[in-house]
């Protein structure tokens, strides 16, 4: 539906009250559009940036599923485009959180309304930018562009923990007493889930990769956790950012990974304390850092249940966790 802007209240509203509400297991307001449970508190962001967002051919946008590595991918894509600019030792990523860094659309773009928000068009190329957003309901102009989509995919089950221990954390609906593991859990499996359902979300960029492998890059959080070394080379080369053989000799492979490695961040100052638009701790987003964790929360019947709903939403796609 087309909304304007300039008359925020009242077409907003209005298209608000049409649509289906939920509320999360964490008292957060839910709102289903176009198929896709969104928080109520990011759909005007939502409808914002698709609005006016003008995506560059030299953006690079980062995709994920909250909890799927985010925060990893944000350093690594701003490390590899900037190492002539900063040298490791004096990395913004020192000193900043790297949800400062590398800003999201729905978060930080069109967060306000207006001319509070800032102007993507003054920031210097390329412009690497995150979201959660759905491919299908990305704002056209990404889509149309030849801009680049990096994804990083997780195993929902590591991805519901991180996620209910990140919630947990944060308490972001204050008064809300949060529902049990297993009724959130039953929540995240029939797809309320904030972006969700998760299984759409992956089909829906695990698709586009497959239909423009040069344009999307997929990966795969277990991946990068395995070898870390040659999907920095990996994410390099389809960023238009390859490393030199100098370069390789040098070490800068090693030096951006280690200096992106969630010890080195979670362990930096800046880490340690602040937040993210007062409403997420800086510390929140660095829990872990492991694969399978889902193990000391989740039975074995749980897992079952994510293994089929996988096996079915997944068939004959090719993707496989
Ligand atoms: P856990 O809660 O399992 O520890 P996002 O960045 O998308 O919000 O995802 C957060 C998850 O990624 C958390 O998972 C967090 O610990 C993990 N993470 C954050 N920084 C990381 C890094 N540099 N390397 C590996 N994992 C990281």
């Amino acid at each position: 539906a087309e909304v304007d802007h300039s008359s925020p209240k009242d077409e907003f509203q209005e298209l608000l009250q049409t649509l289906e509400h939920q509320t999360n297991w964490d008292g957060q307001r839910l709102v289903k559009y176009d198929g896709i449970w969104l928080l109520e508190l990011l759909f005007r962001p939502i409808l914002s940036a698709q609005k006016y967002f003008k995506a560059k051919d030299t953006d690079v946008i980062l995709s994920t599923m909250p909890k799927s590595g985010t925060t990893w991918l944000k350093a690594l894509t701003f490390s590899i485009a900037n190492r002539s600019v900063f040298p490791i030792d004096r990395s913004p990523l020192l000193t900043s959180n790297p949800h400062k860094v590398v800003p999201a659309l729905e978060f930080n773009l069109y967060w306000g309304k207006g001319e509070e928000n800032p102007d993507p068009e003054s920031f210097p190329e390329p412009r690497i930018l995150s979201t959660h957003i759905p491919f299908e309901i990305l704002p056209d102009s990404i889509r149309e562009s030849d801009c680049r989509i990096i994804y990083i995919s997780r195993n929902p089950l590591d991805v519901f923990i991180s996620q209910r221990q990140f919630l947990l954390e944060n308490k972001i609906a204050k008064d809300a007493v949060p529902l049990e593991l297993d009724e959130a859990f039953d929540m995240f499996c029939r797809g309320i889930t904030s972006y969700g359902p998760f299984w759409e979300h992956m089909l829906g960029y695990w698709n586009a990769h497959l239909k423009n492998p040069e344009r999307v890059l997929f990966l795969k959080y277990e991946d990068l956790k395995g070898d870390i070394l040659s999907n920095v080379k990996k994410i390099a080369e389809f960023m238009g950012f390859p490393f030199s053989a100098e370069e390789e000799k040098q070490g800068v492979v090693e030096q951006i990974s280690r200096l992106c490695s969630f010890e080195n961040l979670k362990n930096l100052e800046v880490n340690k304390s602040g937040n993210v638009l007062g409403l997420m701790k800086n510390s929140s987003f660095f829990r872990k850092g492991e694969v399978g964790d889902w193990v000391n929360y989740l039975s074995p019947e749980m897992a079952e249940r994510v293994k089929n709903i996988m096996e079915s939403k997944f068939q004959g796609s090719g993707l496989t966790f």
